[in-house]
């Protein structure tokens, strides 16, 4: 079985593919990549020449090449996403587009070419805040915040309209926050190892007290292969880690990993419209395929950060020019750059 995997240089993408390539030997992979800033083939360096892996540059938003990589695949699992909130929040335009109209491409190309599967990988961020107690469901409201929610929202509702419409066998996973090797460091974890890592001090929007629902990114990569093989097409299916935590109790821990002070974490301007609560009601995923997270909390995070640590020359090859650029002016300057946004919060200390 041929298998077409769109942001399989990206993070959670770039796992999947030494997941899958590993579980199943006889399928291969097309790799199919626009290599963004977030996209890194040095996340794929010991399947390069693998014989069942072939990667192809392409953008989601290229109907004719999008077309040209999924002929002859059997399924195809789409990954390709601008995923950061923050540059949603910055610079909203390149996220509506790839989110939506590549998702629009892909799924025009998986009906002309028949596809047995379509799996569109969502996030829990559709659902919005769930304050102060309780877990989305499935079916629960739709109630995105930014604009990288509210794309993904979009885009999974234009996966259902196929379906509905077009009979398209496709499914959806959302999945809450993961972590894990490879993840680009403008994302909470990897930013909060990387500027320990250095001694730098780890920046902690508002209060801190926002949660996320934590998880291992191969239980994601499991979770994902469950619904593809097992899910029934035109099902959503949430896949969500054991562990709600806030972003403090997250930062100290990888502090104490690290032997580095709390004296390191710095309370800084919000982000507008900041979600506080995230939290996924997975029974449906394990009912009906027998999944569940295997990875603790605490060894996933002892992994994570004993990982960083070994790859200091990935590290300092994603820590490059345009990173720092991204940085300063987020971060060292985050009150001036963020007075831009309408609704922006007053800095809390
Ligand atoms: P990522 O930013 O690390 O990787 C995205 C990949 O998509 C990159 O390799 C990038 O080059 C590629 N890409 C971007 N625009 C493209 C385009 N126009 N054409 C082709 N390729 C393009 O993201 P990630 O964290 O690996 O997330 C992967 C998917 O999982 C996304 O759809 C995201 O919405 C979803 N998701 C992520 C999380 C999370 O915690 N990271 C949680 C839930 C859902
Ligand atoms: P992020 O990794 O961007 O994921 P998401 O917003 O999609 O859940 O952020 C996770 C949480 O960490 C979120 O509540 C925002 C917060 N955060 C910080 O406090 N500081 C940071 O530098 C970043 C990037 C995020």
């Amino acid at each position: 079985m041929k298998v077409l995997v769109t942001g399989g240089a990206g993070f959670i993408g770039s796992n999947f593919i030494h997941f899958l390539l590993a579980a199943r030997p006889r399928w291969s992979v097309v790799n199919y990549d626009k290599l963004s800033y977030a996209g890194n083939l040095a996340n794929l360096a010991s399947v390069m020449k693998h014989p069942r892996h072939t990667f192809v540059r392409g953008d989601v938003c290229d109907a004719v090449a999008v077309s040209a990589a999924m002929r002859g695949c059997a399924a195809v699992v789409h990954f390709a996403a601008e995923s950061h909130v923050d540059r949603s929040i910055y610079e909203p335009a390149p996220v509506v587009h790839t989110n939506l109209t590549g998702t629009f491409h892909l799924l025009q190309a998986a009906r002309e070419l028949k596809v047995d599967r379509f799996l569109h990988v969502s996030t829990d961020e559709v659902y919005g805040d769930l304050e102060p107690s309780g877990t989305a469901a499935e079916d629960s409201p739709l109630r995105p915040s930014s604009p990288y929610s509210a794309s993904k929202a979009g885009s999974d509702l234009l996966v259902l309209s196929f379906v509905r419409t077009y009979a398209l066998p496709a499914l959806i996973t959302r999945s809450s926050n993961n972590y894990g090797p490879y993840q680009f460091p403008e994302k909470f974890l990897p930013l909060m190892i990387t500027n320990a890592l250095a001694g730098e001090a780890l920046p902690i929007y508002g209060d801190g007290r926002q949660q996320r629902n934590w998880l291992h990114v191969e239980d994601n990569c499991r979770g994902i292969l469950a619904v593809l093989e097992d899910g029934r097409p035109g099902s959503v299916y949430n896949i969500g880690g054991h562990d709600v935590e806030d972003n403090l109790a997250m930062a100290r821990r990888i502090l104490r990993l690290l032997d580095k002070p709390d004296a390191l974490l710095r309370h800084v301007a919000d982000r507008p419209g900041h979600d506080r609560r995230y939290a996924l009601d997975s029974s449906k995923l394990r009912t009906e395929t027998g999944w569940s997270p295997q990875i603790p909390l605490d060894e996933g995070l002892e992994r994570t950060v004993a990982w960083y640590r070994e790859h200091p020359g990935w590290l300092a090859q994603v820590l490059d020019g345009s990173y720092k650029i991204y940085y300063a002016k987020y971060y060292e300057n985050r009150d001036a750059a963020l007075s831009a946004f309408a609704g922006a919060p007053e800095r809390k200390e």
